[in-house]
């Protein structure tokens, strides 16, 4: 069955159904559609199916020509039929991996998939898991529902886990050019597991074991989530000091060896760093270990918004200004640049933070026209055009996410007071004495 399986692969001879039509699961579809594979997209939200299946986008950097030719051409069908399962012969799994209130591992999603997966599915497929989550979840959760269902794995059926590491709005890497760790449940998954990708990933890392592969995307991760405290901390330590902390890690940069630069911000965003590290923590318990990295990286990043509020305070204190009452015009507020991603963004604690100090916000987003009610918030704000009177008739500007396109140094000049909390203004800071950096 392997063989014949492979070759198929091989041919592009077969159906790939790729379940979660997020931000990981639409620029797979893309790839794969676009290397001559048939792709059945599977989502539960209506809503994206049906305006997938009209060739548009809903995520700003994927461009929806790229949908409408994979439609048109009809190597992409959309839909929220769970018994199309049966017809496709590889799945991709990318659905949410969240955490609870308590910030536990959720995995309602990846468990509802597994058991959709094992009702529709059929013998012969070959399952991979790409959500990003704890090491054992593969073989904990997926593997029994699908061998009750299917039979013997390595056999019967095929399983794997590859993480998915794209970086939204990254021009410098499609999801073609980023390598693919991959590890399966048996070295016959692992196998046609690393063949499928690659054929549509330029250089594939197969590993030893699920869990290689699972270990693999969190460390990544909480070495990101470690790195940006240490200079979030470091932040607060030079501005004390008087030192530009941005002008030091670009010096630190020039060291050809052993530096890798991170650079401060308002706090983590996004729906992996502020999320990830603590899937390991929580399994970590179970062997009787504490992440104290993770612990404390946690503390530092989501102390950031506060620090920021804290240093735009000092700023309207200068001004003779209290906090309640002046109108603060935030730009940007999607968790990194040049994305309409707002999950986890620290804007909106920050907002949040301003207004029930009492606060006239309103905000710049190009990315975002309104910031949608989420579990924790409503504040029914939507973004206003950067004009001149906007930025002159507020007390401050705060600068929380650094898209591109936007003329900092003229927001600057017409700005009362400017908070930077992205580095947008290092090359003009010297010239103005309405700015500070937080
Ligand atoms: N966004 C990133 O940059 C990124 C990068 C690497 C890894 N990841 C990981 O990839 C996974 C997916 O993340 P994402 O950003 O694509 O999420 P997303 O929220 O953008 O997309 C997930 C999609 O899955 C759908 N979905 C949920 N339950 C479903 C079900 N039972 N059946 C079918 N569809 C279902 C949702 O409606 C949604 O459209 C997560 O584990 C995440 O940690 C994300």
């Amino acid at each position: 069955m392997k063989t014949k399986f492979k070759e198929a692969i091989k041919r592009h001879d077969i159906k790939v159904g790729i379940i979660g039509m997020g931000y990981v699961g639409l620029p797979l579809v893309i790839r794969f559609g676009s290397s001559g594979f048939k792709v059945t997209g599977f989502d539960i939200d209506g809503e994206k199916v049906s305006i997938l299946r009209q060739g548009k986008s809903y995520i700003a950097h994927i461009p929806p020509e790229e949908i409408k030719a994979l439609i048109d051409d009809e190597k992409f069908y959309p839909t929220d039929d769970y018994t199309l399962l049966s017809e496709v012969d590889v799945v991709i799994i990318c659905v949410p991996t969240p955490l609870t209130k308590t910030q536990e591992p959720d995995l309602r999603f990846v468990r509802a998939t597994s058991r959709q997966v094992a009702k529709n599915g059929r013998r012969g497929q070959l399952v991979i898991l790409e959500s990003t989550t704890y090491p054992g979840t593969t073989k904990e959760i997926l593997l029994p529902d699908l061998s009750v269902a299917f039979g013997t794995v390595g056999k019967d059926f095929f399983l794997a886990y590859s993480p998915e590491r794209e970086d939204p709005g990254n021009p410098d890497f499609s999801t073609e050019k980023i390598p693919k760790v991959v590890g399966g449940v048996t070295p016959a998954c692992r196998e046609l597991a690393a063949t499928l990708y690659g054929e549509v990933i330029k250089k594939v890392v197969p590993v030893s074991s699920t869990e290689v592969a699972e270990f693999t995307k969190l460390l990544e991760n909480i070495y990101r989530s470690i790195n940006i405290a240490l200079v979030n901390e470091l932040k607060v330590l030079a501005t004390r000091m008087g030192i530009d902390i941005w002008e030091v890690i670009q010096a630190a940069s020039t060291k050809p060896f052993g530096f890798h630069p991170f650079y401060p911000g308002p706090g983590l965003g996004g729906h992996c760093i502020p999320i990830d590290p603590f899937y390991l923590s929580w399994k970590a318990k179970q062997y009787d270990f504490a992440n104290r990295f993770i612990q404390l990286s946690g503390e530092i990043n989501t102390g950031m918004p506060g620090y920021v509020v804290s240093r735009l305070m000092d700023g309207l204190n200068e001004n003779e200004k209290s906090l309640k009452g002046s109108k603060i015009l935030v730009l940007g507020i999607a968790y990194k640049k040049n994305v309409d991603d707002l999950r986890e963004s620290p804007a909106l604690v920050i907002i949040d933070k301003l207004l029930k100090r009492g606060a006239v916000v309103s905000y710049h987003d190009p990315f975002i026209p309104e910031i949608p009610k989420t579990r924790k918030y409503d504040f029914s704000l939507q973004s206003v055009p950067l004009k001149e009177d906007i930025i002159r008739q507020s007390d401050a500007v705060l600068v929380l996410t650094d898209h591109d396109g936007i003329d900092y140094q003229w927001v600057t000049s017409l700005s009362r007071l400017f908070v930077d909390t992205r580095n947008v203004s290092f090359e003009f800071r010297k010239k103005f004495e309405n700015i500070i950096t937080a």
